[in-house]
C-alpha cells in the first residue's frame, strides 16, 4: 500500500498539544502569540496518518466494546512482536522476562532517577539534549552534571576526556544518553557507543540508552544499538513505538533491563504498570505489520530534508545547519546573524507566526539555535520557511 504523507490532516479540536494549547503555550511565555494562522512545529509527534494496520488494530479495539483492566503480561504476541523487531531490525535477541512495560519514556527517565540514585548524587547529561533530561534530574533532587557536546561545523562528537572525568567522580551513578540525538540529529558510531559504555562501565555509572528515535533514520545511515557493544550489566534502554509510529499519545514504552537487579529496583519503583488495551494492540499491529509505512515515512521524511537543505542554501544562507543522521529534527543555528536571542525569537515566533523551539531549551550555550520539526506534510514546511525567510 502507498501512503500519502502530502495529505493535510486537520488536527485542530483534537486536544492536540501542537495544534490546540495555543493558550498555554502563550500563558508559560514559550509563544508570544497563537491563531488560526500560527504553523506549530515544535512538538516532536507527526502530522500523518498512524500505518492502516495500528488504525485497523485500534477500531478492533474499540469493538471490544469494554476496556477493563489489561495486562501484557499474557499476551506472547506483545513479546514476540516486540522481539521480532528488534531481532530483524538492530540484530538485537532481547528475552521476555527483560522487558518492562513503561507509561512512556520521560517517565522511565524518572523512574531511573528514583531507582538507581540517591539524592546527593549527580547525573551526566549530553547538552545541547532534549530538555527533560535535564528537568527530570533537577526536579528529583539530583545534581546534573553536563559534558557537552563538541560542536564542529554542526558535526557534534562527544568529549571522552571530559566524560571520563565526570564518571570518576563517587557521586555520579547515572548517565542519560540520546542515541540517535535530539536534537543535534547524530547516530553514534559502535567506537562511540563502545567508549560511552565502557567509560560507565569502569566507573560504576548506570547508563541510560535512550534509544527512542532509532526507527527514524536517513537513508544510507544505519543505527548501531548500545546492546552491540556492551553485555547490558550496567545499562537501561528505552524503546516506544511512540515516536516510530506516531502514538505518543498512547505512551507505550518498553524498557529493556538485562541485569536482574537493576531490573527489580527499576520495578519496584515503577509499581505494577500495564498498557491499556490500545496500546497492546497499537504495538502488536505495530512491530508486526507498521514497517512497510515505516520506510515509506523515512522516505518522506529525507525529502523533506532535501527540501530545507536546498530552502536554506538559496534563501537563507547564513542558517548553518547539517542533515542529521536519525531523528526527524532539524538543529539550526542563526548565530551567524549577529542578532540577540530575543530577535530571532521576535521574528520567527511573532513577525512569521511560526512556533519552533527556542536552542535555550537545550541547553546553556545554544540560545542563537532553533529546533524545528520535520514530520509534516511538505506544503505545511514550505510555508513555514517562506513566512520566516521573509524575516531574515
Ligand atoms: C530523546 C527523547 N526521549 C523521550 C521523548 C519522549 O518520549 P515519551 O513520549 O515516550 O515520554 C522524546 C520526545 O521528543 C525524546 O526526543
Amino acid at each position: 500500500m502507498k501512503y500519502n504523507f502530502d495529505k493535510i490532516i486537520n488536527r485542530k479540536g483534537t486536544n492536540s498539544f501542537k495544534w490546540d494549547a495555543g493558550e498555554i503555550l502563550v500563558k508559560i511565555g514559550y509563544a508570544d502569540k497563537f491563531n488560526d494562522e500560527t504553523i506549530p512545529l515544535f512538538v516532536a509527534d507527526m502530522d500523518f496518518e498512524c500505518p492502516q494496520p495500528v488504525l485497523d488494530a485500534l477500531r478492533k479495539t474499540v469493538d471490544q466494546q469494554m476496556f477493563g483492566y489489561t495486562t501484557q503480561m499474557t499476551s506472547s504476541e506483545y513479546y514476540s512482536a516486540l522481539k521480532n523487531w528488534f531481532k530483524r531490525r538492530q540484530n538485537w535477541e532481547i528475552e521476555d522476562n527483560q522487558i518492562i512495560y513503561c507509561p512512556g519514556t520521560v517517565h522511565a527517565l524518572i523512574m531511573a532517577i528514583r531507582a538507581f540514585t540517591k539524592p546527593d548524587e549527580k547525573v551526566i547529561i549530553q547538552q545541547p539534549v532534549y530538555a527533560p533530561f535535564y528537568k527530570t534530574v533537577v526536579d528529583n533532587g539530583r545534581t546534573v552534571v553536563n559534558n557537552e557536546l563538541l560542536n564542529d561545523n554542526g558535526f557534534y562528537t562527544i568529549d571522552f576526556n571530559d566524560l571520563e572525568e565526570k564518571a570518576k567522580d563517587e557521586k555520579t551513578t547515572l548517565m542519560f544518553f540520546c542515541s540517535p540525538h535530539n536534537p543535534v540529529g547524530r547516530i553514534w558510531t559502535k567506537q562511540e557507543l563502545k567508549k560511552v559504555a565502557e567509560i560507565c562501565e569502569n566507573n560504576n555509572v548506570i547508563l541510560v540508552s535512550d534509544e527512542i528515535h532509532s526507527d527514524l533514520i536517513r537513508t544510507n545511515e544505519t543505527f548501531f544499538p548500545i546492546a552491540d557493544v556492551s553485555d547490558l550489566q550496567n545499562v537501561v534502554v528505552c524503546t516506544a513505538i511512540n515516536k516510530t509510529f506516531n502514538l505518543a499519545g498512547l505512551h507505550c514504552s518498553n524498557i529493556i533491563i538485562k541485569n536482574r537487579l537493576l531490573r527489580a529496583q527499576f520495578q519496584k519503583e515503577l509499581g505494577m504498570k500495564s498498557p491499556s488495551p490500545f496500546e497492546i494492540n497499537a504495538l502488536i499491529s505495530a512491530y508486526n505489520e507498521g514497517e512497510e509505512w515505516l520506510e515509506q515515512l523515512n522516505e518522506y521524511l529525507d525529502e523533506n530534508f532535501d527540501f530545507l537543505e536546498k530552502f536554506l542554501t538559496e534563501k537563507m544562507p547564513k542558517v548553518k545547519y547539517r542533515r542529521p543522521e536519525g531523528t526527524y529534527l532539524a538543529w539550526l543555528d542563526f548565530s551567524d546573524y549577529n542578532l540577540p536571542e530575543e530577535e530571532i525569537h521576535k521574528r520567527i515566533y511573532t513577525d512569521a507566526n511560526v512556533i519552533l523551539q527556542d536552542g535555550k531549551a537545550f541547553g546553556e550555550k545554544c540560545s542563537l539555535f532553533q529546533r524545528i520539526c520535520l514530520p509534516t506534510p511538505r506544503s505545511i514546511i514550505e510555508k513555514a520557511m517562506n513566512r520566516i525567510s521573509e524575516q531574515f
